[in-house]
């Protein structure tokens, strides 16, 4: 007789590679015999997957682990643990700040998570440690912890070297490590033998991946390419200036590779990109994102902006909008600055809020319109969609399109997972309609 199993409760905060952790975390966690679930209140264990990118995303753990206070104070025995960035900045703090957690968990080693849940392993473990989590993680292949989905992540590089004096990515992630080819390899085939048609990789500096086993991240999308079975190719965050020229070939070569490149440039003021580090200039940007349209001219193109960094200007704020305006973004993620405990940002004269604010509602306002545009565009194109759910209407299915909008489609005889051609009809605020093409 087998025991009932025990059932685990994660919420993810952040980045798409907590999103991806997360579901590695559940997998090892299906091997000690837990599973999902998605009622907090039924959990043996809650795990807290944290994002420390800014103050607010941080302070949200605080907020979560004192609405849990009664559910610990009914069963003592469920068990609570933090991992991700939040875990690794902050470490025993937590646990002092709020006794009821049981487990902290730093990004590089979750392949100890089983152990601690044991109590076989410390309860606190944020070091970076010497074996490669990866390898002692378990295969990919279907468990009771997956979700039959047909787009996945996979972490191919992680860590950070490049040190923004905004972020604490490096120091939460660590020094950059790119995994083997082989190794990503193996993963990739992994997901697509248990129904994977999309992958999108992972890092924080993606494009920066330097791995055993391919000249470069250009190369390792090639081999990618050749998995039989896989359809769709995606890649995100990049640095400018990581985009080599086989990455820039690859997107004009590699049918798989989808036209769509998040590429963050923080600022349009070179003064402001300075001083936060980034060692680029605005007119490197826009060459960079002139030789990407000349090898894909239809590529999509989103970006990260951050105003009311230290020092800047009116001026400065508007060298970003017209960096907006010159290169017209298909989205992108817009926010204020946060200064981050440790980084060199985080000691300089703030400016104003209400100024930082003004701002950033001015950038978002010509980005939303930039949005508006771009899903325009897509009224009348034909566009390939991967379903990856049913929608709320009968016989409705949802997806992505090659840019990665959501489309929602009248299909009642499609399934999660067909990848079929879709007149696009009408753009909505987030989304798209469009109906199937026969
Ligand atoms: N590695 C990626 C993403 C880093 S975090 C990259 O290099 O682009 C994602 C985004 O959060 C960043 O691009 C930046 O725009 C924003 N960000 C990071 N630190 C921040 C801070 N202290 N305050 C406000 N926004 C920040
Ligand atoms: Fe952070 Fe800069 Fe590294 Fe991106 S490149 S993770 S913004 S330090
Ligand atoms: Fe947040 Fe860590 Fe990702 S700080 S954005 S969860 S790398």
């Amino acid at each position: 007789m087998t025991d009932a199993p025990k059932k685990l409760f994660i919420k993810t905060y952040g980045c798409q590679m907590n999103v991806y952790d997360s579901q590695r975390m559940a997998e090892a966690m299906a091997t000690e015999g837990y599973e999902l679930t998605e009622d907090q209140a039924q959990a043996d264990m809650v795990l807290l997957n944290t994002c420390h990118i800014r103050e607010k995303a941080a302070e949200k753990l605080y907020s979560d682990l004192g609405r849990l206070k009664p559910l610990k104070a009914e069963r003592p025995d469920l068990k609570i643990g933090v991992a991700g960035c939040v875990a690794q900045a902050e470490g025993a703090e937590i646990t002092r700040r709020m006794p009821l957690v049981d487990l902290v968990v730093g990004p590089q080693a979750y392949h100890r998570l089983p152990a601690m849940a044991r109590g076989e392993a410390p309860a606190i473990v944020t070091d970076f440690p010497e074996e490669d989590k990866f390898d002692h993680l378990p295969r990919r292949t279907e468990n009771r912890a997956t979700r039959r989905a047909p787009a996945a992540f996979l972490t191919v590089q992680e860590g950070c070297d490049k040190f923004c004096a905004f972020c604490v990515v490096p120091y939460t992630r660590g020094a950059e490590v790119s995994r083997p080819a082989a190794r990503i390899l193996a993963e990739a085939r992994d997901l697509v033998a248990r129904g994977v048609r999309e992958i999108t990789l992972l890092g924080q500096n993606v494009n920066g991946w330097h791995g055993e086993g391919a000249s470069g991240f250009g190369d390792l999308i090639r081999q990618i390419a050749e998995i039989d079975g896989l359809d769709r190719i995606r890649y995100t965050t990049s640095h400018p200036n990581d985009m080599a020229d086989d990455l820039i070939c690859a997107h004009r070569d590699v049918a798989k590779l989808m036209p769509y490149l998040h590429l963050p440039v923080q600022s349009g003021s070179d003064r402001v990109l300075k001083a936060m580090n980034r060692k680029h200039t605005a007119d490197d940007y826009l060459r960079l994102i002139d030789r990407i349209r000349a090898a894909r001219p239809d590529i999509m193109l989103t970006s990260d902006f951050i105003t009311g960094f230290p020092g800047e200007t009116d001026q400065d704020h508007a060298d970003t909008l017209r960096l907006i305006e010159q290169v017209g973004f298909g989205t992108a993620f817009s926010f204020k600055y946060s200064p981050r405990p440790g980084t060199p940002a985080a000691g300089r004269d703030p400016v104003p809020d209400a100024v930082a604010d003004a701002r950033l509602h001015e950038l978002q306002a010509l980005l939303t319109r930039q949005q508006k545009a771009a899903q325009n565009g897509m009224v009348g194109r034909t566009l390939g969609v991967l379903f990856e759910k049913k929608g709320r209407e009968p016989g409705q299915m949802v997806g992505k399109s090659d840019y990665l909008h959501a489309v929602f489609v009248q299909a009642p005889d499609a399934q999660v997972g067909d990848l079929l051609p879709v007149r696009i009809a009408e753009s909505a605020p987030n989304s798209l309609r469009g109906e199937l093409v026969n």
